[in-house]
């Protein structure tokens, strides 16, 4: 028990974040045109190492001419391991309008690597006397980045939002699988009778991520699902991060967006039995009682804050 109260996330509506490669600047109006909530124009690991410079001046010309209308716009730059992110950011910062929000830090390993992209944008928003304070997001994508995820998520006050990168943490980890996100082939359990009963290899990094986002009022969210033809298994990865607690997931496809759109968005089902909770504990309290039942099972006042976190994403998405 703490007598600390848990701060609201952002009220920002996070289901889809879309990313498309900076390089590729033909797909962008697709990508401003698109029902995703979040856009990510990609600096880092979809832009080859030769086409760094020339991907920096598409997004930069992008984020001032685009009509992005009330989209989140971020972009992610280049680790702090490479010779590139500082220059993603001064060029950024320096050369677009207020249109951006966030900035994406990519394989964050602890609060230092965010102190220091911090100070640097700090430094840049004095220098030119903005109006608006850039946002971060981060990806734990690293075992370090695991190991400090909550010191991570307390680092400053422009964190925002955090999300599980599978492909990158499945390496830092040495885990045995080329797949991005989704069921491993050899991650199962067997049941008595013999069959094979599948687990989720991401349910770990995803419960920390989702402790840490809540314990410091931040977004927590499922990365990317590499195979985009398969719908099936983007729905299954998704309905299991919005179980856990997470907002929403990336698009790495345009196919995705309707996906998660779908699963992030609360159904008239679940809006009209929260909605039912409520009520009931309503006339529960008018009658002086703390528990009620509600269908066969018990409600009580916890149910009102599970029943609450629905009604306010179907409002917030509204
Ligand atoms: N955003 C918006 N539109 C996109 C898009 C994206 N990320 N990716 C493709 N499209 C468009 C294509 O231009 C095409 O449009 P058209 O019908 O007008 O011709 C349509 O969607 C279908 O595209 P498709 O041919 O199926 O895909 P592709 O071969 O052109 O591209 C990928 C496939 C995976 C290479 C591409 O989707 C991509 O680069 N995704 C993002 C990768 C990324 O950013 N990774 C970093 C985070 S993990
Ligand atoms: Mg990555």
């Amino acid at each position: 028990m703490s007598f600390k109260i848990q701060p609201a996330s952002p009220a920002q509506p996070n289901r889809c974040q879309l990313f498309g490669p900076g390089s590729r600047p033909a797909i962008f109006e697709k990508m401003a045109a698109s029902e995703a909530d979040v856009i990510n124009l990609d600096l880092e690991d979809s832009v080859s190492p030769a086409d760094k410079s020339e991907a920096r001046a598409n997004v930069i010309k992008a984020v001032n001419e685009i009509d992005w209308g009330s989209k989140t716009l971020s972009v992610r730059i280049n680790g702090l391991d490479t010779e590139f992110w500082y220059r993603d950011v001064v060029d950024l910062l320096e050369q677009t309008n207020d249109r951006l929000d966030q900035i994406m830090i990519p394989k964050v390993g602890n609060a230092g690597d965010i102190y220091a992209v911090d100070a640097l944008v700090s430094a840049i928003e004095l220098g030119k006397q903005a109006e608006k304070a850039i946002n971060f997001e981060v990806i734990i994508e690293t075992a370090a980045g695991l190991a400090h995820v909550e010191e991570i998520a307390a680092a400053s006050p422009r964190m925002n939002a955090m999300s599980l990168g599978a492909a990158d943490y499945a390496a830092s980890m040495g885990m045995q699988t080329t797949g991005i996100g989704g069921t491993q082939e050899n991650y199962y359990m067997l049941t008595p009778d013999g069959q094979k009963h599948w687990s989720d290899p991401w349910h770990a990094p995803i419960v920390a991520i989702v402790a840490a986002c809540r314990t410091h009022g931040l977004l927590p969210v499922d990365g990317p699902f590499g195979d985009f033809s398969d719908d099936a298994g983007y729905t299954a990865q998704a309905r299991r991060s919005a179980t856990l607690g997470m907002v929403g997931k990336w698009a790495i496809h345009p196919k995705q967006i309707a996906l998660a759109n779908e699963v992030f968005t609360p159904s008239a089902a679940q809006i009209t039995e929260a909605r039912e909770i409520l009520a009931a504990m309503e006339q529960a309290k008018a009658e002086g009682q703390g528990a009620t039942v509600y269908k066969g099972r018990l409600v009580d006042i916890a149910s009102i804050k599970q029943a609450e976190v629905i009604v306010r994403q179907a409002e917030l998405i509204k």
